[in-house]
């Protein structure tokens, strides 16, 4: 979101007491921003936000050098690795590259070197190269084999994501080539094309998903997949541009470097250069800037390296950044436009998104019809936390607005230019009655903890039809019923109709085809609806974790789900409780505030989805067309760790830390993410670290892997 909350003061009038708060403030942001960015690869800000935040850090640490601190996120490359995968160590760290924004920052960094280098006037050549907007990759090659892929997490571990890059085209499972160098780390970027980016939000919408932010994040989130069939089915790409550890080195600079790359099968960025002076790196960044646009894939600046890999070794590195490379950066991409009008927009939920209706025009290459305007406040110039957006600037319908794309596909409205403000222009009112036929009253959305959100939504629940079609969606989608041939656009037909109401009706369809003739719809045909039927036949039987997400309770995602699914065990169990919890029953509220993972929200959720007799309806109905709702497994009871909480620290070799967990769920156990005086027991791998002192201090057991693996007798 932009905030273009009042200008901060300058760096070089604040007074050191002022520094330290804004310092650790910073620290926070940027540290939970990279969270977002690298683990759960969902940025709330755009690039050039979070690199102004990390500018003002910067200015800040270098003012006052004592503020710096090992924890600093100056000192750290992204975020730790999720977990999901195995982890792998980088034999050479994976770093990251400084960057420059402004002219002088390049005539800056070549003097920096020159100086370094002790080259008087003698000319340095540089790689320049396209920076691509993607995620870096370490490919490492053992005797010309490609043994793993790892991405660069912390820039010290990364995560295994071998089996998953096997299947791009791009990546060579052999070296090409003779001599070749026993070990071969080879590293590059992986990116989804910006047509394929497309393509598959669109997929994902019609699917019920919510769509990727921009090509990044669909590359990283179809890399980060169990299944390597789904990576499989993406279409990413692999450039190569570095490399990492290598027993011995084929050539003597970077753009050898390159070529040889090619040579032994990668694809490199046709648009790579070698430059002789700083005029012609600022010339190539023009020249690359101007033909961004119509590149099909994003990149957000320019690469230069020093070519010669002696100098590079000479140059080294400073803390997390090499001295011999930096990024020329692009400015984020802005036009100015002019507001039309503000739709709302019903999502599942209920809950209400204005979008923008904008005169169209184009922002770097891409025609901006639409822009997101997040909610009520934001529309009035108020910021989450009750900052100031925009100076307090509020937007109108007929304003002329500046919107910004910066790297991300979705554009944002930055700044309203009250000069231009027309004396007809109409401030916005947010509906007091949800834009349904049913004109049901408007309520602000609750947040995660309870309280008050800035959104507001519809109280229609299912009987508002914006919100039974968004939940018949998500009811049809992959991850809950995952009906095929039943896509949004059928979906959507079939409750125009008035065919499919709520989720029942759709296994009565078979039944009810004599009369419908769905056969005679253009574009159907006698085969698709019989593998529609049959598609619908086979989800009679059913997962309950599947079946639960499927119901579409606010804040019951899949995780909550499955959580909800292993500590009932059964439907009948899950049942009961909840219309126990919806009629205030303070045992079963406190039986479901005990499972792990469920909190207050969720109960509340829960309870007033069975508190309405509606829904009760509907699931009821839905219920009696299904065989079987199979059982969850259920964590046991009688196992050796059963009811002992138990906290999993450091490395795991013979499995990752979530898989860890879930066997330990499943035996019974509980496992928690620190250690207390309530834990029972610690399992400490390498460098579990602070973990292990504090189970000394309380006194708790501490196993190694191994007699972990013991104790629950595998
Ligand atoms: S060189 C030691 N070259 O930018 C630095 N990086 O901000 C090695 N990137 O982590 C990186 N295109 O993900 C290099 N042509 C290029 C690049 C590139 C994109 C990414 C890479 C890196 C990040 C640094």
């Amino acid at each position: 979101m932009a905030k273009t909350a009042k200008a901060p003061p300058d760096v070089a009038k604040l007074t050191k007491a002022q520094a330290r708060v804004e310092h650790l403030r910073l620290a926070l942001e940027l540290e939970g921003h990279d969270k977002r960015y690298y683990q759960d690869d969902a940025p709330s800000i755009t690039d050039a936000e979070y690199d102004a935040l990390r500018r003002r850090y910067g200015a800040i640490e270098r003012r006052f050098p004592e503020l710096v601190t090992a924890e600093s996120p100056s000192q750290k490359i992204g975020a730790a690795p999720s977990g999901r995968f195995r982890k792998v160590r980088h034999a050479v760290p994976m770093l990251s590259l400084d960057n420059a924004f402004a002219e002088q920052d390049v005539i800056d960094f070549v003097g920096r070197i020159s100086r370094f280098l002790k080259l008087g006037d003698g000319k340095i050549d540089f790689s320049a190269e396209p920076k691509i907007d993607g995620l870096s990759m370490s490919l490492r090659y053992e005797g010309g084999e490609l043994v793993t892929a790892a991405t660069r997490g912390d820039g010290a571990e990364g995560e295994d994501v071998t089996a998953n890059i096997r299947t791009l085209h791009d990546v060579p499972q052999r070296l090409k080539g003779r001599n070749l160098p026993d070990v071969c780390e080879v590293r590059g970027e992986v990116y989804m094309t910006k047509q394929a980016f497309l393509a598959l939000n669109k997929k994902q919408v019609e699917a019920g998903e919510a769509p990727f932010a921009n090509p990044r994040n669909s590359a990283a989130g179809s890399l980060r997949q169990k299944d390597p069939a789904i990576t499989a089915s993406r279409p990413l790409g692999f450039f190569a541009y570095a490399w990492g550890e290598m027993s011995a080195m084929p050539e003597a600079t970077q753009s050898g470097m390159i070529g040889w790359f090619e040579r032994c099968g990668f694809k490199t960025n046709p648009l790579t250069r070698l430059c002789h002076s700083v005029e012609q790196l600022i010339a190539f960044h023009r020249k690359i800037e101007q033909q961004r646009a119509e590149l099909d894939y994003d990149i957000d600046g320019v690469v230069y390296k020093v070519d010669r890999i002696d100098w590079q070794e000479r140059l080294g590195f400073v803390s997390r950044t090499p001295r011999w490379a930096v990024a020329h950066k692009f400015p984020a991409e802005r036009a100015t436009t002019i507001l039309r009008d503000i739709e709302i927009q019903v999502g599942r939920t209920g809950s209400f998104t204005p979008v923008g209706k904008l005169e169209p025009v184009g922002v770097g290459g891409v025609i901006v019809q639409n822009v997101t305007l997040h909610n009520e406040d934001y529309i009035k110039g108020v910021g989450g936390d009750g900052e100031q957006l925009r100076e307090g600037r509020d937007i109108r319908i007929g304003d002329t607005v500046v919107i910004q794309r910066a790297g991300d596909v979705i554009p944002q409205v930055v700044d309203v230019i009250i000069d231009k403000r027309p004396k007809s222009a109409k401030p916005f009112h947010f509906p007091k009655k949800c834009p349904c036929p049913l004109r049901t009253d408007v309520v602000r959305e609750e947040t995660a903890a309870g309280e008050e959100g800035s959104r507001a939504r519809c109280s229609g629940e299912f009987a508002c039809p914006f919100q039974k079609i968004e939940h018949l969606k998500l009811f049809v989608s992959r991850r809950a019923f995952d009906i095929d041939g039943l896509g949004e656009k059928q979906l959507q037909y079939f409750f125009d109709e008035g065919w499919v109401k709520e989720p029942a009706d759709i296994f009565t369809l078979q039944k009810r085809n004599a009369k419908l003739k769905l056969e005679e719809i253009e574009g159907y045909g006698e085969t698709s609806v019989r593998n529609l039927f049959a598609a619908i036949a086979e989800r009679r039987r059913i997962s309950l974790e599947r079946f639960i997400y499927a119901l579409g309770m606010r804040h019951v995602g899949e995780t909550t789900a499955l959580a909800l699914a292993r500590g009932y065990g059964s439907w009948k169990a899950f049942h009961d409780a909840a219309l126990k919890v919806a009629a205030g029953d303070e045992e079963a509220i406190a039986e479901m505030d005990a499972l792990d993972q469920i909190g207050d929200t969720v109960i509340r959720s829960v309870g007033a989805y069975f508190g309405e007799s509606h829904n009760r309806g509907i699931v009821e109905r839905l219920t009696r067309e299904l065989d079987e709702i199979i059982d969850a497994e259920k964590p046991k009871r009688n196992s050796a760790v059963s009811g002992k909480t138990v906290v999993f620290s450091g490395a795991l070799e013979r499995m990752t830390r979530d898989e860890a967990k879930a066997g330990a769920e499943r035996l019974g156990a509980k496992a928690a993410s620190s250690v207390s005086k309530k834990t029972d027991y610690l399992i400490a791998g390498p460098g579990a670290g602070s973990k292990l002192a504090d189970a000394k201090k309380h006194g708790v057991t501490v196993l190694t892997e191994d007699e972990w693996l013991k104790l629950i007798g595998e």
